[in-house]
């Protein structure tokens, strides 16, 4: 099919999508609609048990005929946000919208799966066929992990839509692209009491400050300046009058980072000044932290491929620009070598926001390069 009429196909079914957005694990009118697509192409959806978002297979490989697998992953879900984009099939439900280009995502393996229909009987192993439930809420990719379906995949590859780069144009890096995200939570527990008073007590709103504003020496003291990494502090509480002072004040924040290794170390470094604080203030604080997703991983080989084989099909590739939000793909990545790539979109606003707008221009080379990076990849693993 040439690029006209596969984006001819492509646009009805992104809009369709676009209005049509559903929460993480409610994206049930989503699965169907892509199910029906995939029917009509004929192709193959595994059984995997998940209730919202499916696994699909394309290709003449046996499950033991050591011909190799690969796995294309877009996510399906939208986000708890008004849509104001103005757009004629913006969403119609208030209160969803597709305003991280999901919908975008969904459609560009739809496309892919066109292609790779196309060639079906002459790929050299298989192509699974990954539309994900859930990214937003970070539990998705683990739920598709914990099917076992990828579990004879060798290499995987993922798109998200970028504002920031012209539309088409494809953006790909090695290494860290989406940070280590999570968060941590300080529970102070001190002695309250009269605050004309204060040696009569453990002052958990001294030892809040101490916390917040040492909490910033690690990004600008410990973490390598080449390194980005943030940690924000963005929830505080402690008292509720002038001349009291509380028994218990609390912290939550957020740290980030464009390396998994660099997340740890930064986590571990403000429990230590926790600890610190803990003892000179006498009061006893809890510290806990997580990591909802690790950071993307890229392997350069593979991203040099990227890049290459956009070429090959006449789009532009350039580095992508580095996030600092969060992308559950890394979980695949950290079973499967793999690479999660950028393409443009333009566009006025950037993602979750409620006038956000992925440019369906741009559909058709996704899909091709989704496509081409697969059959490529099948061609090569068969090799060797
Ligand atoms: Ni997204």
């Amino acid at each position: 099919m040439d690029m006209e009429g596969l984006q001819e196909k492509l646009v009805p079914a992104f809009e369709w999508f676009h209005r049509h957005p559903e929460l993480g694990y409610a994206e049930f009118e989503t699965t169907a609609r892509i199910r029906e697509i995939l029917a009509g192409l004929g192709v193959e959806i595994l059984d995997t048990g998940l209730e919202t978002g499916l696994v699909a297979r394309i290709g003449n490989a046996g499950i033991r005929s050591g011909k190799p697998v690969v796995a294309l992953r877009g996510d399906i879900d939208g986000l708890p946000i008004t849509e104001d984009s103005g757009l004629p099939y913006a969403s119609e439900t208030p209160g969803r919208m597709h305003a991280c280009g999901h919908d975008f995502h969904t459609t560009a393996i739809l496309g892919a799966a066109i292609l790779l229909a196309e060639k079906k009987a002459t790929l050299p192993g298989t192509v699974k066929l990954i539309f994900q439930p859930a990214e937003e809420t970070a539990g998705g990719a683990a739920k598709v992990l914990a099917t076992g379906a990828l579990d004879d995949v060798r290499e995987i590859y993922g798109l998200h839509v970028s504002p920031d780069l012209p539309p088409g144009q494809i953006g790909v890096s090695p290494g860290a692209t989406f940070a280590a995200v999570g968060g941590f939570k300080i529970t102070i527990r001190g002695k309250g009491g009269h605050a004309g008073y204060p040696h009569l007590t453990r002052d958990p709103i001294i030892a809040l400050g101490q916390i917040i504003a040492t909490a910033q020496s690690i990004v600008s003291r410990n973490a390598n300046p080449f390194d980005p990494s943030v940690v924000s502090i963005t929830h505080v509480e402690g008292g509720n009058t002038w001349n009291v002072i509380p028994p218990e004040a609390f912290i939550e924040g957020t740290i980030r980072s464009l390396g998994t290794e660099k997340y740890k170390c930064i986590a571990e470094r403000l429990g230590e000044i926790v600890k610190g604080v803990e003892l000179t203030s006498g009061t006893r604080i809890d510290y806990t932290w997580n990591m909802s997703s690790p950071a993307i991983d890229n392997d350069p080989a593979l991203a040099v491929f990227v890049a290459d084989t956009a070429q090959e099909l006449g789009l532009a590739a350039g580095p992508s620009i580095p996030c600092m939000g969060g992308e559950d793909f890394s979980l695949y990545q950290q079973r499967i070598k793999g690479v999660f790539w950028n393409i443009g979109i333009g566009g006025a606003e950037g993602i979750h926001h409620p006038r956000f707008i992925a440019g369906p221009a741009p559909l058709s080379s996704a899909a091709s390069l989704l496509a081409r990076l697969a059959e490529k990849a099948l061609v090569r693993l068969s090799s060797t």
